[in-house]
Formats: structure tokens, sequence, C-alpha cells
């Protein structure tokens, strides 16, 4: 059962892979079409997907299917091989790893690579204070337990995320998240003791980010009390909610009052981490100091990681046996995340992260300029949303995001959307993207923004 006949040449994936948009079926093809049609037999629905291909290999700019069709990536699978796919060092490295041992399990016979991926993130975090991290399998295992160590530290119940926060699909994230479809929607009840503050979404709400702190906070004390509260969970920049950066001095303010009543401010970098936003973590630019910082996606090249680290006494605060799990901290995902963090400092990503920045602001601001249902292009460094708004009224259009987003793909360009209200086309492409295909890539997102 093989979608691949012996005839067909699987190219290798990684840089080597020819780095061009090359469409020799309608999508999907075939091939593509036959793997989907047992998808929607084998797999449940509730599993979707944005693409309608069958992939076959990735690496440098793009995504090949099992029909030869070649796709400019623009979205890195949601943020994940920020540092390329199939990165000839994160291949070794893997291979290197399985070939000795594939799992002991940390908490039953512990090895280095863990140790070492922790003493790495423990250094790169922000934070001039002394840390401690714990490795697990996804972002949202990350938060649950960063929730879970902040609630064991303080004594304290009561968590505070935000309109627009999305942390993930488990039952303490669903309650976490903002959005009801498709994140919620009919999955409760939710896990007790979450409340939602409002956050600061400048093009939206016209607040300073010192006005929106006062707000926030404002509601926290009303309605929470800050003796009650354990820990505050914000994403830096909101992702799934709409690519929003914050206003200036508003997470400066929030962290101050947390520190201020013994809070644990929690930052979820799952999205922005590791060298996205032209910074090895997004908490860099706005100058804060988080107590505690959650990561995956970008963190392994493609594996399956995830970390919570910070304060090492707030870390510290479980007792012997409370953290955990199975496969958290994997040997091979932490031997990818070694090599992935070298090759994020050695190929100098972050700069290259601002460049590609420069790049998509540019074309988009200037599509802006002729364009008014562009209402905003934000972001920064390779991760820049564009919200799409009705000219005359100013608000969200969802279907012209959505249908840009489905031609460009047509079209051999992966592009997504996100947003609460779904108008927003998010760009996350792999670092390793080249600046001809990134070029090809926007041509073609603005040519079905045209026709829309
Ligand atoms: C900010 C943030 N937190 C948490 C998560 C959940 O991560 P995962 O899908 O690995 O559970 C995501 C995923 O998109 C995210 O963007």
């Amino acid at each position: 059962m093989s979608l691949i006949d012996a005839t067909q040449t699987i190219p290798l994936g990684g840089p080597s892979l020819p780095q061009e948009r090359r469409l020799v079926t309608a999508i999907p093809g075939p091939r593509s079409q036959e793997l989907l049609d047992r998808k929607a037999a084998a797999v449940p629905a509730g599993v979707g997907h944005t693409v309608p291909v069958a992939a076959v290999a990735a690496g440098g700019g793009v995504v090949v299917d099992a029909d030869g069709n070649s796709l400019i990536d623009l979205g890195a699978g949601i943020a994940v091989t920020t540092v390329g796919n199939a990165h000839p060092k994160v291949v070794a490295a893997v291979q290197a790893q399985i070939a000795q041992f594939a799992h002991t399990c940390f908490m039953i016979a512990p090895y280095e690579s863990y140790v070492a991926v922790a003493e790495k993130l423990n250094e790169l975090t922000p934070g001039s204070f002394t840390k401690k991290t714990a490795l697990f399998n996804s972002g949202a295992e990350a938060v649950e337990n960063a929730i879970k160590i902040a609630r064991k530290h303080t004594g304290r119940q009561a968590v505070v995320a935000f309109d627009h926060g999305y942390h993930g699909r488990t039952n303490l994230t669903m309650a976490l998240t903002a959005k009801a479809m498709p994140y919620k929607s009919g999955f409760g009840p939710f896990a007790p003791e979450v409340y939602r503050a409002p956050a600061s979404y400048p093009f939206r709400d016209g607040l300073t980010g010192a006005e929106a702190a006062a707000k926030t906070i404002s509601m926290i004390e009303k309605q929470i009390g800050a003796d009650n509260l354990a820990a505050v969970i914000i994403e830096p920049i909101q992702g799934e909610g709409g690519f929003i950066v914050p206003a200036d001095g508003y997470l400066p303010a929030v962290v101050e009052w947390c520190r201020a009543h013994g809070v644990v401010f929690i930052a979820d970098e799952v999205q922005t981490g590791f060298a996205r936003t032209g910074a090895m973590f997004a908490s860099e630019h706005f100058g804060i100091e988080p107590d505690l910082i959650t990561t995956a996606k970008g963190i392994a090249g493609g594996m399956p990681l995830a970390g919570v680290t910070g304060r090492a006494e707030i870390m510290d605060a479980s007792h012997t046996g409370g953290l955990g799990g199975t496969y958290g901290g994997n040997p091979v995902a932490c031997a990818a995340a070694l090599a992935t963090i070298e090759a994020y400092q050695e190929e100098n990503l972050a700069e290259r992260a601002v460049e590609i920045g420069r790049t998509l602001v540019a074309r988009m601001q200037e599509a802006a300029t002729s364009d008014p249902r562009i209402g905003e292009v934000r972001g920064l460094g390779a991760m820049i949303g564009v919200e799409f708004v009705d000219p005359a009224t100013g608000a969200p259009d969802g279907a012209l995001a959505g249908a840009i987003a489905k031609q460009a793909i047509a079209e051999g360009v992966i592009v997504l959307t996100c947003g609460t209200y779904g108008n927003v086309i998010r760009f996350l492409p792999p670092l390793s993207i080249d600046d001809a295909l990134l070029h090809e890539g926007l041509d073609v997102v603005l040519g079905a923004l045209a026709a829309s």
C-alpha cells in the first residue's frame, strides 16, 4: 500500500531539493487525492488539514508532494521547521542518536542530551537569574506543566489567560485558549480557575500599552484578586489569535504588576521562540524577563520536544516525581534540539529572520498603499501577519483571508491564516527559504489578493 510506484524517484529532503515552485498536476494530484481518500476513511474528521497534498519530502523553502509538485513553504508546519526541514545537522544528529538508543525514559535512566538541552535553554532564555528546565513533548504539555509549577510554587489556584490567546487543545489548555471554534466548541467542561483578561490589540483597541495594561490589571484586581492568582500566561506576540503585537510598554507593565504581587509571569513562546521573531525569544524585544517560558515548535527542527524554563526556585517547587512523562525529553528529540540550536547560532538565523521580515513587510505594505482591504501589516522578524478588513467599516474580513490562502495553495504556495476572526494571513516561512522563492511566493499571494 504505497502511493509511490516503482518508476517514481522520491527525492531526499533537505536543502538539496530543487528550490522551485513546480506544479505538474492540479492540487491535489491523483496520488495526493488517493491519500486524502484513505485519510477520510481512516482518520477522524476532527483532524483537519489545510493543504490537500501527500507530502513526501521538504527542505529549504519547499514541500514536495507524491505527484511531484513542489510547493513554496510560507508556513514551516506552523512555525516548527524554522531551521529548515531535514536540516543536514539535524538529520545527522537524529541518525546518530537512534543508532545508539531511542529511549530509556529520562525518569528511569537519565542521559546527557536532556541535561545539555536544559543547560542551553537556561543559558539562552532571557533572565539574568539561575534557571532550570524540564522537557516535555508538545507545546500544550509544556503549558500544562508551567501552570502546575506556578500553582505549586505560589500555593494559589487562579490563572489569567487573555482574549485572543491560544495555548493548545488539551483540557487545561483549551480552558486557556480563547477561541471557541474550532478549538473548544462541544469539548467542555473546561478546567476551573481560569480567567480571561483583555490584552493589548493596538489595531482594534487603539490603546497605548499603559492604558491596555491598566485595563488588564483592573480586571484582575476586581474579578480575581492578586492573592488568589498563581500565574498570568501570555504569548509575547499572540499567534493563533492574529499575530498581535502588543503596544509598547504593555508587557513590562504586566510583568511589573505580577512581580509586585508574587504572581508568576509565564511567557508562552511556543510559536514566537527560536529565532522566529529576529531574536532567540520574542520576550527580548519587549525587555521582559519572564519567570517561566514555555517552548516547543522551533526547538528541535521538527522533532517533538517542548520545554518549561524558568527561575530555579519556581521550577524546584514540585516534589520529586511531580513532573515528567514517559517520553518527555526523548533522546532523539534532544539530539535534534542540540543540532537545531547550533544551526540557529552558526547560521545567524535570527538575522535571517529580520531580513525575511523586511521583505515580507515591504511587499505587504506596498500592496496596502493601493488596497484598503489590508487593514494592518504587523509582526516581528519572520512572523508577519496581514489583517484584512472591510474598508467601509473596518470589520474583519475572514472570507477574504480564506480565499487568498485557498487560491495561493492551489497555485503551489503554502500560506496559513489565523486570527480570532480568521481574517489574518500569517507568514512563517522556514528561515532556510531563499529570497527568490520568498518573492515568488509573495507574488502568488498578492496575485490571489488582486483576484479576490
Ligand atoms: C503559543 C502556543 N502555545 C501552545 C501551543 C500548543 O502547542 P502544541 O500544538 O505543540 O501542543 C501552540 C500551538 O500552536 C501555540 O502557538
